[in-house]
């Protein structure tokens, strides 16, 4: 190459890559909008953005994989515990994880309730944001795992349409995302109850009494556990309070029917 060809390739270069660069950054600009829902950003989302900082919040936790590595990523968190279960943590945190077993622990942050319920219209809000898949690993609350890391290993069952398969992919899904807090191996508690068995457990309840709710078969007694959690609490500290169950009450909404009784066709196999 000449001394003016090599200017020349250095100058169109520069240009083109740099036309690129400031495409790339104006498109970007663009779309903020759609990917973070501008749109639902409410006067709670704002105020509840300010109960974060206020608080430290990212002292210890990350949201979209940044801040401190000590705490779980909270970026999905609203979809995988729900509300009922999220007031009742924030309200006392050490009702739910213990010190000595879990070795961290979260301060009472001493919200209010109003404090409370803006912090988690904030969370939801960005639990919405279209994050592509980000962070690929997120630290995760004490037990759970990975929602779809799971499924992925079960790829033969997921191509298959039998209701079975399909409630045992959903179970790890969004929008069900029941593994969140439920385990189906034996004695593994998580924010909800052992599912391991539930299949034979439940006729065993039904015919002994001490069940409350309206359900007369298993199948009834499953979906009534699904679309409306508090007709019937499993006892435990940690798992309701004042009657109302912390597992999320909104499920007749966010599944169909069908999906519903994939999931209650899939937990008659727990036995
Ligand atoms: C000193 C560190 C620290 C601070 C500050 C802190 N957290 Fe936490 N938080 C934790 C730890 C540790 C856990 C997880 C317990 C575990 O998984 O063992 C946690 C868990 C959580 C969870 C998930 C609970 C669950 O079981 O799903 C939420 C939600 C949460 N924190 C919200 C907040 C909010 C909101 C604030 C600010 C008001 C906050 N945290 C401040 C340490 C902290
Ligand atoms: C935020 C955590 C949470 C999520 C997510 C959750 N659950 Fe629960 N679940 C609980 C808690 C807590 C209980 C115990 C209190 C009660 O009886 O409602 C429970 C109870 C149950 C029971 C009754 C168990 C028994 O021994 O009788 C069933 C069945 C159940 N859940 C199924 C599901 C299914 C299916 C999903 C997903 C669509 C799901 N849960 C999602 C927390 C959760």
């Amino acid at each position: 190459m000449t001394k003016r060809q090599t200017r020349l390739f250095f100058i169109v270069g520069t240009l083109v890559f740099a036309g690129i660069f400031v495409g790339l950054t104006v498109d970007s600009h663009r779309q903020f909008g759609r990917l973070t829902n501008a749109d639902l950003i409410t006067a709670d989302v704002s105020a509840g953005k300010d109960v974060w900082h206020d608080n430290n919040c990212i002292n210890c936790h990350t949201l979209l994989g940044e801040g401190a590595y000590y705490a779980p990523d909270l970026t999905k968190i609203t979809q995988h515990r729900g509300v009922p279960y999220l007031t009742a943590f924030l309200e006392d945190p050490s009702r739910f994880y213990s010190e000595e077993q879990y070795r961290r622990l979260m301060p009472n942050p001493e919200l209010t309730d109003r404090e409370i319920e803006q912090v988690l219209a904030f969370l939801d809000w960005v639990s919405r944001i279209d994050n592509q898949g980000w962070p690929p690993r997120p630290i995760l609350v004490t037990g759970s795992r990975f929602a779809g890391v799971e499924a992925g290993a079960r790829t033969a069952d997921a191509a298959s349409d039998e209701p079975v398969a399909l409630g045992q992919t959903l179970f790890s899904q969004s929008p069900a995302t029941c593994s969140a807090c439920h385990s189906t191996a034996p004695g593994v508690q998580l924010a909800g109850p052992s599912l391991a068995g539930i299949g034979t457990r439940v006729a065993t309840l039904l015919a002994e009494g001490g069940y409350g709710g309206s359900a007369t078969t298993a199948e009834g007694y499953l979906r009534e556990a699904i679309v409306q959690p508090s007709a019937h609490l499993v006892p435990g500290e940690t798992f309701s309070a004042e009657g109302r169950s912390f597992m999320p009450d909104n499920y007749s909404q966010l599944l169909t029917d069908e999906q519903v009784d994939h999931l209650v066709d899939y937990l008659l196999t727990l036995r």
